[in-house]
């Protein structure tokens, strides 16, 4: 059994079509072994209560320099165990040695299609707000393998979503994570969970 451990910073819809996903069995071969999120009193922690996951809050704001903040967080992810790590909706820059400490162990979710829209500054919201301005008509989401840089890692697979007249931002990032979101990320984790896909030489790389 993959050991997966899901960082999560506000709503967790992302981690329920996780959850659901083991229970129904689109994903097989995993165990939800954590939940750790850098917020207290936010709705990922009550569905993982819900769903009787271990949950944990670790915050900056409760550590006087980041250094110390990052310690805690690496400590925690070591007591878990985690195969696999996975940032859904994680709004926290991760320590850098974490991607040394877990290389090829750690995936994310972006609302936009990489290299559009991400980087710094790009998160939650922001993400659409952006993509309205410039008016594309075609946004979507990445599932990618994270390495060193900000959603710079590895591209494991991506789905298109169509921006419609008159979208807000909250109406196309709901849209984004219906028709894309919640099916890349669960599917990522079926795959690698079942030795279908891995990082290999800085390339996310599918198995017969
Ligand atoms: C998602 O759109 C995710 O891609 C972005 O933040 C949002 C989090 O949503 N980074 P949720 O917490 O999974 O509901």
């Amino acid at each position: 059994m993959l050991r997966v451990v899901v960082c999560v910073s506000g709503g967790g819809t992302n981690l329920q079509a996780i959850i659901d996903g083991v229970k129904e069995g689109s994903i097989t071969g995993a165990e939800l072994v954590g939940v750790i999120s850098n917020n207290p009193g936010v709705k990922s922690l009550e569905r993982a209560a819900n769903a009787g996951i271990p949950a944990f809050v670790v915050r900056p704001k409760d550590f006087a320099v980041r250094d110390d903040f990052h310690k805690a967080f690496m400590d925690k992810l070591a007591e878990l165990k985690p195969d696999l790590i996975v940032l859904a909706g994680f709004l926290v820059r991760i320590p850098e040695e974490m991607c040394k400490v877990y290389p090829g162990k750690i995936i994310n979710i972006h609302p936009s299609l990489i290299p559009s829209f991400c980087g710094v500054g790009y998160y939650g919201l922001k993400v659409h707000e952006k993509a309205l301005e410039r008016g594309v008509k075609i946004t979507g989401a990445t599932v990618h393998f994270v390495n060193e840089g900000m959603d710079e890692g590895p591209i494991i697979d991506q789905i298109p979503v169509r921006v419609l007249e008159g979208d807000t931002p909250e109406v196309l990032q709901r849209r984004v994570m219906e028709e894309a979101e919640w099916k890349l990320l669960p599917k990522a984790i079926d795959d690698i969970a079942n030795g279908r896909l891995v990082m290999e030489n800085g390339r996310a790389v599918r198995k017969a």
